[in-house]
């Protein structure tokens, strides 16, 4: 009866994977504070992308690591690029079994670790930064991107990755839009993956949201979508489940939620300590995601989540 009854189901369909893969490193390393994931070398990430679609996992959310940073970031968009080289491997290697997403950002590639240029006064540079992320999304796509995702919050990001796409040709590349992003403290372990600190203990509070705030995320997501976003996400997940629900009621196109590191690496945490049982946290906790109003998940749990669900 529970089980006719049940009004979600959390299933393998629902679940993409982020994945980071590291340039000149010879094996993968482990994440510390991201129990059971890894900074993938390009063969180990083919090979663990090949295990997630055999599981049928849809698709994955590609991070890169680059081996050296500069002010501008630009290991992001150079065509041998640590993203760039791996998307053309992962591309030959599973066809078009899985959709292949390009997390586009420049945080991971610049000294500072922000998400854009800098100007003079040290702030990010709003629209220097967006002619950069379309530089960015070409070589993606050229790469083999199926769907790119703007992570960094500028304004107008949308529109202008979705006519660069276009112009060259690449047309048919979805954009995945971080539409709702609050300045979180979640994302801690995620910058350990990504060799990630912001420049003289700064925040990103000039481009991402206050997590006081609701409504303002109504017009964020509005922008994106009138912008051209094929997908609306809002990140973290747990923490904004009526930002989440406000946007599956507002918007026709499919919304995503970023189940982030630091959601992850809590309930990981406790279950080490034996304080939780993780499994059945980590599976009600994504569940809760999809009642909230999540077509699609991202998170570190996929693997493991798909393996369960598959018996
Ligand atoms: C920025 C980016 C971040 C995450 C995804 N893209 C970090 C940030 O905004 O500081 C965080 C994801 C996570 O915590 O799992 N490019």
């Amino acid at each position: 009866m529970r089980r006719l009854v049940a009004e979600t189901r959390l299933g393998v369909d629902d679940l993409l994977a982020p994945l980071f893969v590291r340039e000149g490193i010879d094996r993968p390393a482990p994440i510390a504070s991201l129990p059971g994931q890894v900074q993938h070398t390009v063969a180990s990430l083919v090979a663990e992308a090949r295990r997630l679609a055999a599981l049928g996992v849809p698709g994955i959310a590609l991070f890169g690591v680059p081996a050296a940073k500069d002010p501008v970031g630009s290991g992001a968009w150079d065509p041998d690029g640590i993203v760039q080289m791996a998307l053309a491997e992962l591309r030959a290697a599973i066809g078009d079994d899985m959709v292949l997403i390009a997390d586009l950002c420049l945080d991971e590639y610049t000294e500072h670790g922000h998400c854009g240029v800098l100007d003079a006064s040290g702030s990010v540079d709003n629209d220097a930064t967006v002619a950069l992320y379309r530089r960015v999304a070409i070589a993606q796509a050229r790469a083999g991107a199926d769907v790119v995702a703007p992570s960094g919050m500028m304004d107008g990001q949308v529109a202008s990755i979705r006519a660069a796409l276009d112009g060259v040709g690449c047309g048919e590349v979805a954009v995945l839009a971080y539409a709702a992003k609050y300045a979180s403290a979640l994302y801690g372990p995620f910058r350990d993956a990504v060799g990630v600190e912001i420049a003289s203990g700064g925040d990103r509070r000039g481009y991402q949201q206050d997590p006081a705030n609701r409504r303002e995320a109504r017009i964020e997501v509005a922008l994106d979508v009138a912008e051209g976003a094929d997908i609306v996400m809002v990140k973290p997940a747990l923490a904004y489940l009526d930002v989440l629900a406000d946007t599956a009621a507002a918007v026709d196109v499919p919304v995503a939620a970023y189940h982030v590191s630091g959601e992850y690496a809590m309930v990981k945490a406790a279950a080490e300590r034996g304080w939780i049982d993780g499994d059945a946290v980590m599976v009600e906790h994504l569940t809760s995601i999809k009642r909230a109003g999540a077509r699609m998940i991202l998170t570190y749990a996929a693997g493991e989540v798909a393996q369960a669900v598959n018996g």
